[in-house]
């Protein structure tokens, strides 16, 4: 595993994708963290507040907001994922589209900083969550999926009127970097249900318990339809003291109180800020002591300040020019930590083995591209047109509309082939779909003969 190229107490001021970019891999042990929610809006914090000045834009366009390079990358790399992206786009809007492009190359690079014992808790709510879920799934992996947790709580600015349900929950979903090594949870404990008390009643034993033998013994339907049970009977199977579980939806925890200001509660004036008592419960749950901690859209800093009440270390990132300020003064007034965050503005350089985001999902990569510029799809999609004309190299069909032409790999990612120009080739749409993952270019073109699908002036 990398050593950490970051601090302990770090605080970033820039874009959150330069910093995951630059952080090594596999450093990272929690991430609970809470981006925009895609609200189509602006955010402003309240006048007079600690945070006066702070706002942040949460309207999504394709055009203005996705980079041509995340395209390229999730399109080459991550297939599976571009389709999530993309249905997100077809079902709603360009806009959710360029949301979901800009949250996928983020989470691609937290899935990479997390350790394999690691998770991530990402706050969203209901204007998103089930695109970010699928996107979610291509990266993580459905497999990884641990919970969807529903924080509800009573509508903060008392709305009246509206023509639907009050709109009064949010969702955190919770995926670990892998299921089999994951951290071992400790899920709060909450008493268990009076139908179940009820139920079981007239079984506990003086210590309020019931064991898997006592089980068999008075209750042999419920004990045959267990799922699991351990060799030594005397184990005990429920415990009226120690209580079940939590339920995956949560409505114990306020929200922040927007209009006072920060002498009311705990509200800095920060238009999103969350309860620490919401992050205080997944830091606890999904870490230990002195564990390392990401926020990459921290706000005014809830996840660090429950980070160094709980005793964690903690990482947090925000465009937010005064984010500085505001994670000062809550750390100094809550933490009474002084002078202890290192706030940087130059991303780090990451000094492991460099390796690229490697979900479950990615196409292998074995080699080093060559050195010098990288090509866009665009700009290699132009290279190839200029070199062998609007003609498929795979049939040598010629098309009067270069658009029929699709940019391919020579020899398939999954076999190692690189994005690089040189293995580049512009095949039509039945030679795209021939050649799939299957064959090389001359691989295809032997098969074209064979089939009789080779164009026949140049046979
Ligand atoms: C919903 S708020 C987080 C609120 C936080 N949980 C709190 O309690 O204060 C989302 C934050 O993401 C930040 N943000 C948006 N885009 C970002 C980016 N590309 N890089 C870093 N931060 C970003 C915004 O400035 C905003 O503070």
């Amino acid at each position: 595993m990398a050593e950490p190229n970051f601090k302990n107490r770090t605080l970033y001021h820039g874009d959150n994708l330069k910093f995951l970019r630059g952080m090594n891999s596999e450093t990272i042990d929690l991430i609970a963290t809470d981006p925009p929610f895609n609200k189509n809006r602006d955010f402003h914090a309240t006048p007079d507040s600690l945070a006066a000045g702070a706002k942040f834009q949460d309207r999504w366009s394709w055009e203005r907001d996705v980079h041509q390079d995340w395209i390229d990358q999730i399109t080459d790399d991550y297939p599976r994922l571009m389709e999530a992206i993309e249905s997100a786009r077809f079902a709603h809007s360009d806009g959710m589209g360029a949301f979901m492009c800009f949250m996928a190359v983020r989470l691609l690079e937290m899935w990479r900083v997390l350790k394999p014992t690691g998770s991530i808790y990402l706050h969203c709510d209901p204007t998103a969550s089930h695109y970010l879920k699928a996107v979610m799934d291509a990266i993580f992996g459905w497999r990884n999926f641990i919970n969807e947790i529903v924080w509800c709580y009573i509508d903060p600015a008392g709305r009246r009127n509206s023509s639907h349900y009050k709109r009064t929950h949010d969702i955190i979903f919770w995926y670990a970097k892998d299921q089999n090594s994951r951290f071992d949870s400790k899920i709060p404990k909450g008493p268990l249900s009076p139908s179940t008390i009820k139920r079981y009643e007239k079984y506990f034993d003086a210590n309020g318990q019931i064991s898997y033998a006592a089980l068999k013994r008075t209750n042999p339907g419920v004990f045959k339809a267990l799922k699991s049970v351990p060799d030594d009977l005397s184990m005990i199977w429920l415990d009226r003291n120690k209580g079940t579980n939590m339920p995956d939806w949560w409505a114990d925890i306020a929200p922040i109180k927007r209009k006072g200001n920060r002498q009311k509660g705990e509200s800095t004036g920060y238009p999103t800020q969350k309860p620490l008592a919401l992050y205080k419960r997944i830091i606890e749950c999904s870490s230990d002591e002195n564990d390392m901690i990401l926020d990459p859209f921290c706000g005014c800093a809830t996840t660090p300040v429950v980070a160094e009440i709980l005793g964690r270390q903690w990482v947090g990132v925000d465009i937010w020019d005064k984010a500085h300020e505001v994670v000062v003064d809550r750390l100094e007034n809550e933490v009474r930590m002084f002078g202890k965050v290192h706030y940087i503005t130059e991303p780090p350089a990451r000094t492991d083995d460099k390796r690229p985001a490697a979900p479950f999902l990615r196409v292998k990569q074995r080699y080093d591209e060559p050195p010098g510029p990288k090509m866009s799809r665009a700009e290699m999609y132009e290279h190839l047109l200029e070199q062998h004309g609007s003609r498929c190299q795979g049939c040598y069909r010629e098309f009067d509309d270069p658009r029929y032409l699709q940019l391919d790999h020579n020899v398939p990612r999954s076999d190692g082939g690189l994005n690089h120009i040189s293995n580049r080739i512009l095949l039509c749409g039945p030679c795209n779909r021939l050649k799939s993952n299957i064959y090389t270019l001359s691989g295809l073109r032997r098969q074209n003969k064979k089939l009789g699908y080779m164009s026949k002036g140049l046979m």
